[in-house]
């Protein structure tokens, strides 16, 4: 009975000209009703006469109102105030038609045409409105008395009561298969609560998991509401109840991804660990970003990465003069190449641009040939344990690379060079963070020279969620292939942020600053990744230590436990955005850094891995590698070595050389 409803009633099984032939009836029906109403049940032979003559004309002008407002296309028991609105708009417009079509052919005598009365018409527009509501009501209703009853639907909660929930609301409605059965909105606005939105009842979060899940039945809460709106912890409790109380949870997808624009539940997806791990949302300053943007040639290096791709497309939506990708991945270029063109057709200026950041002759011609105003330095090695492991290709890389951008930007005049860091540079216990210090350190000692227009801005954070080879990449793909899952620690934690939370930061952060700050954003609290483990493996539908294992693998070389806290309060300056803040640094002297940083890349072509370490400890002191390789290397240096500055009195250098040497090297350079 069921199926055969959900059949008849669905849009494949019930044609829009049935609905159509219906409503011609009720028209029709209407109108000898409207006579029969005004004539009190006397329709004597003119009356039916008339009727005949006008009926014809009537219906071909309500058929003009079905067709400009289609009152027919939605399913019929569906009768939503919208549809409602739609049969009025209709009625009006059939009646009005008619009036003009009856008076004109009236007035030039076309046959037997006589002129309707206006309470008629009145009476008629009224009667249709009411008899084309009434069927639809009717067979919502009786479609929902069989629903109630019946074993097959799903109780379905939608999170979210606002335009994307209303949207599902209508898709879960207009489906049949399987059936949902819509049953109320969960939602934290507390202005919203106890409202009702189409008909459907709103209940708070608290509500939700007190009583009205559990009451009412539901098996699915789909999530329709943006991630960056979902505010964390307050949908982590929901999420928890519904994984302990088996009730499935589903998100809408991006209004960009619906198909021909419309949304199906048959598009709802997995909801994945970065979609609860959401914060609150950031307010850019978006003005003084659009003008820092207005007309600017930007170069993007490490375009193709987690973190550059998404600098790409939020700089995309401020409009700026031209976007010049840089990466040395062909094919990452190419995806990203293949997503501006489907997203932007070709109404946005950039240029992809395959290029290897440490090649000097080739940067310099990127650099000549667009000009930059602007520079995004999100190119670089980043895997810890693989770099600990090809010390000297990090360094080349890592810091030859940063040098070169830095030097051609100076160069160059380009007027703000913003550098991505990341929290693995303080007090670094492994390679790619101690690269990444100095990194910091050689564009921070830039800012203390003369004679240059660059300014430098370091952006420091901690990890990015789902970038790529990160640890939800990672456990995706062990949870798709029967797990195990692996973690080095059960007790490691880790600070997250999205990616997209990230690149805004960065890009707010890169507006903001003057020149020669490091920026740290505020990363929130941490999450033990066994946590992390065992909820994405629960969201998969799985049950961990049962269906997925979780093993531990033990710390790997480098690795900490903890990470360390980027915005401490005595060790920052706060800014207008709580998010950002400034650390306060040692300024680094300009001629010593690039002079060890000259060393350690000549080691580093000579592939010798020793000196090199040694080399990094004497710029670098706080660095205590944990890795036994290079550990036992600082052991066995000198204590006291000349070249071994420690950092106060590179902060006291700093103060002292302003030195217009280094900049005529720059200036030199190769
Ligand atoms: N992912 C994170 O969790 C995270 C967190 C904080 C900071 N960061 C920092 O952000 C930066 C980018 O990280 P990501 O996650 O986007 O890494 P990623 O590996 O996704 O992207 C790096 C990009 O740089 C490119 N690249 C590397 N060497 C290059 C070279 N010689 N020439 C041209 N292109 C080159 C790569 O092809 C890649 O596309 C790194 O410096 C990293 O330390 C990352």
């Amino acid at each position: 009975m069921q199926n055969l409803l959900n059949k008849y009633f669905s849009d494949n099984y019930l044609p829009k000209w049935v609905v159509f032939s219906l409503d011609t009836i009720i028209v029709a029906f209407s109108f000898f009703l409207a006579y029969s109403l005004r004539l009190n049940f006397m329709l004597g032979p003119s009356a039916m006469e008339n009727i005949a003559h006008q009926l014809p004309i009537i219906i071909a002008a309500y058929w003009v109102g079905f067709v400009v407002f289609k009152p027919y296309s939605g399913v019929i028991r569906f009768t939503l105030t919208q549809d409602i609105f739609l049969i009025f708009y209709t009625a009006l417009t059939g009646a009005t038609l008619f009036f003009i079509a009856n008076l004109t052919l009236n007035l030039i005598g076309f046959a037997n045409i006589s002129l309707i009365s206006q309470s008629i018409l009145i009476i008629d527009t009224i009667v249709t409105v009411f008899l084309m509501t009434l069927s639809r009501l009717a067979v919502k209703f009786s479609y929902n008395l069989v629903n109630k009853h019946s074993n097959f639907s799903i109780n379905v909660m939608i999170y979210g009561a606002g335009e994307l929930g209303q949207a599902t609301l209508i898709a879960l409605l207009k489906s049949t298969n399987p059936s949902f059965n819509p049953v109320g909105f969960i939602d934290s606005n507390p202005q919203l609560r106890g409202l009702k939105k189409n008909g459907y009842l709103i209940s708070s979060p608290e509500e939700a998991i007190r009583s009205v899940l559990t009451e009412r039945r539901v098996s699915e809460v789909i999530i329709a509401i943006s991630p960056e709106k979902i505010l964390q912890g307050e949908i982590e409790k929901l999420v928890d109840f519904c994984i302990i109380s088996n009730i499935s949870i589903k998100k809408v997808p991006p209004v960009n991804s619906w198909i021909n624009g419309t949304f199906s539940p048959r598009q709802t997806r997995n909801v994945e660990i970065t979609d609860l791990l959401g914060r609150e949302e950031i307010s850019l300053d978006s003005v003084n970003i659009q003008n820092g943007l207005a007309d600017k040639t930007i170069l993007i290096t490490g375009a193709a990465g987690s973190i550059g791709s998404e600098i790409v497309r939020q700089l995309m939506a401020f409009n700026p003069g031209r976007l010049v990708l840089v990466d040395q991945a062909e094919s990452a270029l190419y995806n990203l190449q293949m997503e501006l063109v489907r997203k932007y057709n070709g109404s946005k200026k950039y240029d992809m641009v395959i290029a290897d950041v440490t090649n000097y002759q080739r940067m310099e011609n990127i650099f000549r040939k667009y000009r930059p105003q602007i520079v995004f330095n999100a190119s670089a090695y980043k895997h810890v344990p693989l770099l600990e492991d090809n010390v000297c290709e990090a360094l080349r890389v890592n810091i030859g690379g940063t040098k070169l951008l830095a030097d051609l930007s100076v160069k160059n005049g380009v007027e703000k060079f913003v550098m991505i860091s990341t929290d693995k540079a303080v007090n670094p216990t492994n390679v790619m963070g101690a690269s990444k210090r100095v990194c910091e350190m050689y564009v921070q000692s830039l800012t203390s020279i003369n004679g240059h227009s660059t300014s430098f801005i370091t952006t420091r954070f901690g990890n990015v969620l789902g970038s790529n080879g990160s640890v939800v990449p990672l456990f995706t793909k062990q949870i798709e292939n029967g797990g195990p899952v692996t973690l080095t620690h059960k007790d490691i934690e880790r600070f997250f942020m999205t990616i997209p939370e990230a690149c805004q930061l960065v890009l707010e952060a890169g507006f903001m600053g003057k020149g020669g700050e490091i920026f740290v954003f505020d990363m929130g609290k941490p999450i033990k990744i066994y946590d992390l483990a065992v909820k994405m493996i629960t969201l998969a539908g799985f049950e961990p230590g049962k269906d997925i294992q979780i093993i531990e693998t033990g710390l790997r070389p480098g690795e900490k436990l903890y990470e360390e806290v980027l915005a401490l309060k005595e060790e920052t300056h706060a800014t207008h955005n709580p998010k950002i803040l400034i650390a306060k640094h040692r300024t680094s002297d300009p001629y010593f850094v690039r002079r060890k940083i000259d060393e350690m890349l000549a080691c580093a072509m000579k592939a010798n891995e020793t000196e090199l370490v040694k080399k990094i400890k004497q710029l670098v002191p706080e660095f205590v590698p944990q890795n036994p390789k290079y550990s036992e290397i600082i052991r066995n240096m000198t204590l006291v070595n000349d070249d071994m500055i420690a950092s106060d009195e590179i902060f006291v250098m700093a103060d002292s050389h302003i030195n217009q040497n280094v900049f005529t090297a720059l200036n030199n350079c190769k």
